[in-house]
């Protein structure tokens, strides 16, 4: 019997996306690897309260995905109020100390794994919602769009996606990038229904102690 052969033009395709995935998540841990040894600006030692406020408002689901979830103050807050949480991230180190946290907190609802937020789909989980405290914006147009796929592919039809991100009103240019309601409205355009975008703030550890960021929030299309 004569094997399959498939189209060389579609094994190269495969090929280079994945080649081009994993140098960006080769870049991300690098840079990320970096700040987490020098400062990371994100680190509060609480959760966000735009994420406070979404659980407050019940827009939090039972099974949740924390993606680029650092330390892990926003998954530990989840699982303190009943939700089971997966907070998953690119760095070890960050990863190594939200476990040691969910282990000295005696919070066993929030589990912790190395994983890259661009292949969610290898997790093997699916989640009512995915809550990203900080990711979005350190993507480019190309791995938001990515991004965005994959979350779609562990969410179950009508499950629901917020992102607390910096937005175009925080002055200066220090930081991650300003995103703009006219990107996240291009953005979310198909797919997804829905879509809400709040003005908020972003805690920060340094200068005015917050950004003016979006908290972007949308269901997905069955
Ligand atoms: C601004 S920090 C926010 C951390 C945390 N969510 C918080 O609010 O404290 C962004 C996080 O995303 C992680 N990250 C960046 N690219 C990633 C990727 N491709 N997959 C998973 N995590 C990623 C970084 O390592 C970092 O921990």
């Amino acid at each position: 019997m004569r094997a399959r052969q498939l189209p060389a033009r579609y094994i190269y395709g495969m090929d280079e996306r994945e080649e081009q995935r994993r140098r960006w998540a080769d870049d991300a841990r690098e840079r990320f690897s970096a700040l987490y040894e020098r400062f990371p600006g994100w680190e509060v030692g609480r959760p966000q309260p735009a994420i406070v406020a979404l659980h407050e408002a019940g827009d939090i689901g039972e099974r949740v995905l924390d993606a680029g979830c650092g330390t892990g103050e926003n998954a530990l807050f989840m699982a303190a109020h009943g939700h089971q949480v997966w907070g998953i991230d690119i760095v070890d180190a960050a990863i190594g100390a939200a476990a040691e946290k969910a282990r000295q907190r005696g919070l066993p609802a929030a589990r912790f794994l190395v994983a890259d937020a661009l292949a969610l789909d290898r997790l093997g989980l699916s989640f009512d919602t995915v809550v990203d405290s900080g990711l979005l914006h350190a993507m480019t147009d190309a791995e938001q769009r990515l991004y965005l796929g994959q979350v779609r592919a562990v969410l179950g039809p009508g499950g629901s996606f917020y992102a607390l991100c910096y937005s175009e009103h925080q002055p200066g240019a220090s930081g991650p990038r300003r995103v703009r309601e006219s990107e996240l409205e291009a953005l979310f355009a198909s797919g997804w229904s829905g879509l809400t975008i709040v003005e908020t703030r972003f805690v920060v550890s340094f200068s005015d102690r917050e950004a003016a960021a979006y908290l972007v929030g949308a269901r997905r299309c069955p």
